[in-house]
């Protein structure tokens, strides 16, 4: 399975960070992996004409009407962007998304024609109370409607989220290989499973030779061209 590295900026990145893109592509003309990166909405367009591939970081679950401050999945998709993050963990907390409104929102991407890569990740308190399991396991269920196709998993336990800390490779492996079994009977074994959480230069090649991780998620290292291009680098 082609691997996926893809970079999530979150809200940062403005015009004169096009620089880093520019500077990816020259370093990393062709990848062994698909690479993409989540702009901030207002730089997708920018970002297209780079070259490289985009996606949103959420969208509307409706194509359109009165959600200030919100953008839908064919707006995305007519801005050039082909993927969008859905249910990532810090728009589960700011904007208290649950797993059916991610559902929702996943069949939205699917109607536009997007690739949804959507997110799961247990807080510190499951995977202390030994819960890390059923968490992901409710939430992956939640997430995912009926009928659903083109998706990619992140798994992103919550608390490896910038923080500089993740998991043991044996506890990525075990979320990983539990994920491969919950899809199966819906997906066979085609879904990419990306991992993230402080993905970084000296950690991705360990992280991607695990069995059942098919790329990653990142968002710090995303932000720099060197530093993503070596985590590109890592993803043969
Ligand atoms: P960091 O790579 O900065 O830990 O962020 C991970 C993430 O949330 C990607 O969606």
């Amino acid at each position: 399975m082609r691997g996926l590295a893809a970079g999530n900026w979150k809200m940062n990145g403005t015009g004169a960070d096009l620089a880093e893109v520019e500077a990816l592509l020259a370093a990393h003309p062709s990848p062994a992996c698909d690479v993409l990166i989540c702009p901030p909405a207002t730089l997708l367009s920018r970002m297209v004409a780079t070259g490289i591939a985009v996606g949103g970081q959420d969208c509307h679950a409706n194509p359109s009407g009165a959600h200030t401050g919100d953008i839908s999945a064919q707006m995305l998709a007519e801005a050039g962007a082909t993927y969008v993050i859905l249910g990532h963990s810090e728009r589960r907390a700011d904007h208290h998304e649950t797993d059916a409104q991610v559902a929702e929102k996943v069949k939205a991407a699917q109607e536009a024609g997007l690739t949804a890569i959507v997110c799961v990740g247990e807080m510190e308190a499951d995977r202390d109370a030994g819960r890390t399991l059923d968490v992901i396991g409710a939430q992956i269920d939640g997430s995912l409607p009926d009928g659903a196709t083109d998706i990619v998993v992140a798994y992103e336990p919550v608390w490896a989220i910038g923080t500089g800390r993740t998991p043991t490779l044996e506890q990525i492996a075990e979320v990983h290989a539990f994920l491969r079994d919950r899809l199966a009977p819906r997906f066979g074994d085609q879904v990419r499973l990306l991992y993230g959480g402080s993905v970084k230069p000296a950690n991705a090649a360990e992280i991607f030779a695990l069995p059942n991780v098919n790329g990653a998620l990142v968002g710090g290292a995303s932000l720099k061209a060197s530093d993503f291009g070596a985590i590109i680098a890592a993803l043969t």
